[in-house]
């Protein structure tokens, strides 16, 4: 049995359907069953990580566990999986944890790992780069034609959601203690050129309009902390110009190409088109 948190999330549904395709047999905690709308193959539990007292029941006869990075909540559910016997946890965590100064949202997913690793559990860290997913946030301006943000030359090979679960399947089947992923898309593109991307898949006019970091940091604010945000903008602008590194890994790990931009924006055009 494998044990899914964050199983409702962008990243967590695609692995119930990896897991599910790989014949496993999956459950899954939510804090709200009613709504978390997954295949019925699913043993759907109500959980919150930050109550790990409850999670008994979810963790029984358990052998694996994705585990979703809640920040500072970690420590009490891995006790109870330690308890539980389970045998390996594959961490969904953030190539951030390898920069220089990691920052805030660094620091956070640094000590969910130190968490895991102090667990005496098993373990696989996914350190995902930038998510393709993160675009989507553009969807809303895309009728008026302009979309707006800060640092439009800086560059990024951002990842797509599926193949971030992909590896996380992959490291849930393997088991293999220790093992560090480290995630990024297939190509260097900025975010003027991912506008470009998105204006020719849908087929309607856009362009990119520059921001002040002042005014795209109030914005950014009300989507995430400030610190977040704050650290995000200083990542853009430390990328302006510069060609951003791609890793092999996805398709060393799965076994096939990570998939491209165009065809992430592709896969989500009807919500680039309604928003
Ligand atoms: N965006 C990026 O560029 C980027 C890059 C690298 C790493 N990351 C990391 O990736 C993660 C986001 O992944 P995502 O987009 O797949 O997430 P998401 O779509 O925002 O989903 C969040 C999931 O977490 C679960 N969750 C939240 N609090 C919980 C709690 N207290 N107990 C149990 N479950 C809880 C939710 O489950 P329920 O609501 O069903 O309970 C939901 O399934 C973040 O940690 C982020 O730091 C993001």
């Amino acid at each position: 049995m494998i044990l899914v948190t964050g199983a409702t999330g962008n990243v967590g549904r695609n692995i119930v359907r990896g897991l599910l395709d790989a014949g496993e047999k999956v459950r899954a905690v939510t804090r709200d069953p009613e709504t978390a709308g997954l295949p019925a193959e699913v043993e759907v539990l109500a959980g919150d990580l930050n109550r790990p007292e409850g999670l008994g029941p979810a963790l029984e006869g358990v052998e694996r566990v994705f585990l979703f990075p809640v920040f500072g909540a970690l420590d009490g559910f891995l006790s109870a999986a330690k308890a539980a016997g389970v045998q390996h946890v594959v961490l969904l965590s953030s190539s951030a944890v390898e920069f220089a100064e990691p920052g805030w949202i660094g620091q956070a997913h640094l000590d969910c790992e130190a968490s895991v690793a102090a667990s005496g559990i098993g373990h696989t860290f996914v350190r995902a780069g930038l998510f393709m997913r993160n675009d989507l946030g553009w969807a809303g301006q895309i009728a008026s034609g302009v979309v707006r943000g800060a640092y439009g030359t800086a560059a990024a090979a951002p990842v797509d959601e599926r193949d971030i679960a992909a590896v996380a399947v992959q490291s849930l089947l393997a088991a293999q203690d220790g093992s560090i992923h480290t995630l990024t898309g297939p190509e260097s593109l900025s975010q003027i050129a991912r506008v470009a991307i998105i204006s020719e898949v849908i087929g309607r006019p856009l362009r990119f309009e520059e921001l002040s970091r002042e005014v795209a940091l109030d914005h950014l604010s009300a989507q995430m902390p400030p610190e977040a945000a704050s650290f995000l903008l200083d990542q853009l602008a430390s990328w302006q110009g510069v060609t951003a590194e791609v890793l092999p890994t996805v398709e060393q790990v799965t076994g096939r190409p990570a998939h491209t931009y165009r065809e992430w924006v592709q896969h989500h055009a009807a919500e680039f088109l309604a928003g």
